[in-house]
């Protein structure tokens, strides 16, 4: 999507860790860091945390790249932010793959149904033109559907008040939707099974 940023802080840190010794392709010990979290299948600790595992690469780093250059905040766990500054553009690559590659499984969460038919009108109308007809990502657009309530809930508050850096289409049609309209999508993405 060309939204990679390698800026004069990407080149900063690579200097830094060739000066002090850690190899670009090494990513086992940040891996480590990462399944604290995430866990070691990519699948979250929390309700919280957003499913990675299966989630494309190319999203993934995006949103990497995001959260090193300061466009999308980390909230309560200003680690996840603190780790993808740490990281090279080669490792943040290589970590996605690693995630991207492991099989995407919804999380599964209770839902209302009624809501979740409401969600699934204002999908089709506003979101698949980009998430496609069912949300199932298509490569470079991420899976929602059956990632997590919360993650989903809170990520979209987050657009709808301009506190998280989107494309201005996707920008204009969140931010013309009502409260009730993001809980009725999250129901509808949650109610996705394998
Ligand atoms: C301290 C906990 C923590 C650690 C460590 C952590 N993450 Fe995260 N990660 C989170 C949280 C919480 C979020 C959601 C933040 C938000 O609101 O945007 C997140 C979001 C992400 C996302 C974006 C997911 C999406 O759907 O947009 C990716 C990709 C990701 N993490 C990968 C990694 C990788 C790779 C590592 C290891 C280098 C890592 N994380 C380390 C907690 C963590
Ligand atoms: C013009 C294309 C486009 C449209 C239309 C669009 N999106 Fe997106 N959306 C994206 C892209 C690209 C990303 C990933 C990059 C980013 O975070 O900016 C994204 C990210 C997201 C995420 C974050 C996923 C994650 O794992 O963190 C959510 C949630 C989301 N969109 C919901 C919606 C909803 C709901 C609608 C409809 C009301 C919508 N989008 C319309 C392109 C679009």
């Amino acid at each position: 999507m060309g939204r990679r940023r390698v800026g004069l802080k990407s080149i900063a840190v690579v200097i830094l860790l060739t000066v002090s010794g850690v190899g670009l392709a090494d990513v086992s010990g940040m891996l480590k860091l990462c399944a604290g979290c995430h866990g070691e299948d990519g699948r979250g600790m929390t309700a919280e945390m957003p499913i990675i595992a299966g989630q494309p690469a190319v999203a993934q780093e995006d949103a990497m790249f995001a959260y090193a250059d300061g466009d999308r905040t980390c909230g309560d766990v200003p680690m996840m932010c603190k780790s993808a500054e740490r990281l090279t553009e080669d490792q943040i690559i290589e970590l996605a793959a690693h995630f991207a590659a492991m099989p995407w499984a919804a999380a599964g969460e209770e839902f209302d149904a009624a809501l979740a038919e409401a969600g699934k009108t204002i999908h089709d109308r506003d979101c698949a033109i980009c998430h496609v007809a069912d949300a199932a990502g298509d490569g470079d657009f991420p899976i929602l559907h059956g990632q997590r309530k919360d993650y989903l809930r809170h990520t979209l508050q987050q657009y709808a008040a301009g506190e998280r850096t989107q494309l201005p289409v996707m920008e204009k049609k969140i931010s013309a939707l009502a409260s009730e309209d993001i809980e009725a999508l999250v129901n509808y993405y949650a109610s996705y099974r394998n």
